[in-house]
């Protein structure tokens, strides 16, 4: 509908320069630059590295989006980007962009959370979240079942992990076995091929007393490091399908368990999955089997929207239009462990309880960077 908001969204909290555009519910554009081909031969994200690359790739992929999108800059409503969590350097770069191009424009500027972003994206999916909706957000940073009324305002925590992510353990894994890096596709591709059931690696935290909705993913690292370590101390060939598949089995085993049974407890009849672990294949597979057994209705998003992206931070910010929350203000920055029950961030002077401002008019030059 034309009268919807009409929401550029700028992520840089990872090595994924992206920048989507969305009216109301409605994907228009979703262009990324990625970095990943600059890091592969680090095994992990250089932060430095991401940074610079989120430098060169904005403005062209801010141009590539609007022509994507077929929009003006003119016409957007708002300007949404990653506050945090994130790389504090590569956030700041996306954030001084979108701060740029906002006050250029005379445009409202929003400071969204990455992780309720990943959530949000699903609207333009599957249409308006269902109120509550119980998440489970997985991705390279962060594992955690969070309760939401209200994705611009409300999102609670029932559990999350208390060692590594579960995207983490797949990268871990992957390195391990010399597939490269992320993990998380290539131990998809191999697990396909592989058993699930060739070998009992550990579910962490399912024993009777344990935390019902807390995960922990060290424990299973360190179990298949071994096991593969044994293997190869041993001469023998490691049967790295088999390996990928078990592996990943009990990953999405505990995933889609504790989170049918958070649904349950919580009276919830809808689970929603993101970030970028929820485009695992099995995942997917699995909770649909699951989530039918329970009566529970699944929503996950396509795969390129479930890892890091634009559009993802446009459908939060386009949805903090529509309730009328508060645009940021320019001293907005960014902040690389922003907790997750702040999906808003409207900026210091706000935080401190200033008077709130219609702030493209109001604010002068002088703190457009502070
Ligand atoms: O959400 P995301 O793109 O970035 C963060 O916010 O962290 O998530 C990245 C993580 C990486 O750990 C990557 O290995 C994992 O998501 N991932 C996957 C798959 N695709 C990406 N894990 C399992 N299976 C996949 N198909
Ligand atoms: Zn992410």
């Amino acid at each position: 509908m034309a009268d919807e908001p009409l929401v550029l969204g700028i992520e840089t909290s990872c090595d994924e320069t992206g920048v989507g555009i969305v009216r109301g519910t409605t994907l228009l554009a979703d262009a990324v630059a990625s970095s990943v081909d600059e890091h592969a031969r680090f095994g992990g994200v250089v932060p430095e590295v991401a940074s610079r690359a989120h430098l060169e790739a904005m403005v062209p992929t801010i141009e590539r989006a609007l022509k994507e999108a077929g929009v003006g800059a003119k016409d957007l409503d708002g300007i949404a980007v990653t506050a945090g969590p994130g790389l504090a350097g590569a956030l700041l770069v996306g954030v001084s962009a979108a701060k740029a191009y906002a006050y250029a424009l005379g445009k409202p500027l929003y400071g969204v959370n990455h992780l309720a972003s990943h959530i949000c994206v699903d609207q333009l999916e599957h249409g308006p979240l269902p109120e509550p909706t119980m998440a489970l957000l997985v991705s390279g940073g962060h594992s955690s079942l969070l309760l939401s009324e209200d994705i611009t305002a409300d999102v609670r925590p029932m559990g999350a992990t208390i060692d590594d992510a579960a995207g983490e353990a797949f990268d871990k894994i992957a390195r391990v076995l010399d597939l490269g890096f992320p993990g998380g596709p290539v131990i998809d591709r191999y697990a396909r091929e592989g058993d699930p059931e060739a070998i009992a690696f550990p579910r962490g935290l399912t024993g009777p007393r344990d935390a019902a909705y807390d995960f922990s993913f060290s424990g299973l690292k360190t179990a298949v490091a071994r096991w593969i370590e044994a293997k190869r101390a041993a001469g023998e060939e490691v049967p790295v399908r088999d390996v990928a598949a078990s592996f990943q089995e009990a990953v999405v085993d505990v995933l889609t368990r504790k989170a049918v049974r958070a649904c349950r407890d919580a009276g919830v009849d809808h689970l929603m999955i993101g970030g970028g672990v929820a485009a695992n294949s099995r995942l997917r597979v699995l909770a649909q089997e699951r989530c039918e057994a329970a009566g529970i209705r699944l929503r996950v998003p396509r795969p390129k929207l479930c890892t890091d992206n634009g559009a993802m931070v446009a459908a939060l910010g386009a949805e903090m239009v529509a309730r009328g929350r508060a645009a940021s203000d320019w001293d907005l920055s960014a902040d690389s462990s922003l907790p997750v029950t702040d999906p808003h961030v409207p900026g210091r002077a706000h935080a401190h309880g200033a008077q709130s401002h219609d702030h493209v008019h109001e604010v002068g030059e002088e703190n457009l960077y502070s």
